[in-house]
């Protein structure tokens, strides 16, 4: 058995037979976010998407305090063992792996960019964004990260995703129509949408998306924080 749990904005937890693998954990500061650290079972595995501070958010805590490991991309990967000698990172780039006993995590494309702001406030460029898959015991799951829209995301009708996280926010992903469009190329079994109404910049009408998607023949799946998909 699989639960997933949605935690808002784009914090997804995924907790599998051997392994508690935690997505852009962006809770302290997120205004979606109810509870505290405290809240969360042990995490085995942190990933991140990109470096963007709603996405890296509460990581290297999280990390220090469950023993944890964070899987990114090379460059950003360096830049935060340089800063966190203590936590142990996995870096990797688009198209690499890291495998563990009942399935393995693989960053994917995404179209969109990646930086953190440095103590003097100087914006850090830290490779590139990634999307994220995880196959886990029988389950796919997709999570798109911060991205546009791309057509090669039809690629990953092949792995027959059972549930896909899709940015719907707009301003700085991909919006509704493109996220439809998302969701028509990679024939997801479900979507669930993200990384929107956190901020008045991404407000959108989630059950005007939802019920586009349902025009377009697509399963969405609206999840408030805490919610979850057990598979
Ligand atoms: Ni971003
Ligand atoms: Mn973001």
């Amino acid at each position: 058995m699989t639960k997933i749990t949605f935690l808002g904005h784009s914090a997804v937890l995924v907790e599998g037979t051997d392994q508690t693998i935690l997505l852009d954990p962006f809770l302290l500061n997120n205004p979606q976010y109810i509870g505290t650290l405290e809240d969360l079972p042990e995490i085995d595995i942190i990933v991140l998407t990109h470096g963007h501070e709603d996405h890296v958010g509460d990581a290297i805590k999280i990390a220090e305090k469950n023993n944890a490991i964070i899987i990114c991309v090379v460059e950003l990967a360096n830049y935060l063992q340089q800063k966190n000698e203590n936590v142990k990172f996995v870096s990797l780039n688009i198209g690499g792996a890291y495998y563990f006993p009942s399935g393995d995590i693989k960053m994917m494309r995404a179209d969109h960019s990646s930086s953190l702001v440095n103590e003097q406030g100087i914006p850090i460029y830290l490779g590139l964004a990634a999307g994220v898959l995880i196959h886990m015991d029988d389950c796919v799951i997709y999570h798109a990260g911060d991205t546009a829209y791309f057509t090669d995301m039809q690629l990953l009708r092949e792995e027959k995703v059972d549930v896909a996280f899709l940015p719907i926010g707009d301003t700085y992903t991909m919006g509704v129509v493109d996220a439809i469009r998302a969701a028509n190329s990679i024939k997801a079994k479900k979507v669930v949408p993200i990384h929107y109404n956190t901020f008045t910049a991404i407000e959108q009408d989630v059950h005007l998306w939802a019920n586009y998607m349902i025009e377009a023949k697509q399963n969405p799946e609206i999840l408030e924080p805490w919610e979850m998909i057990i598979l």
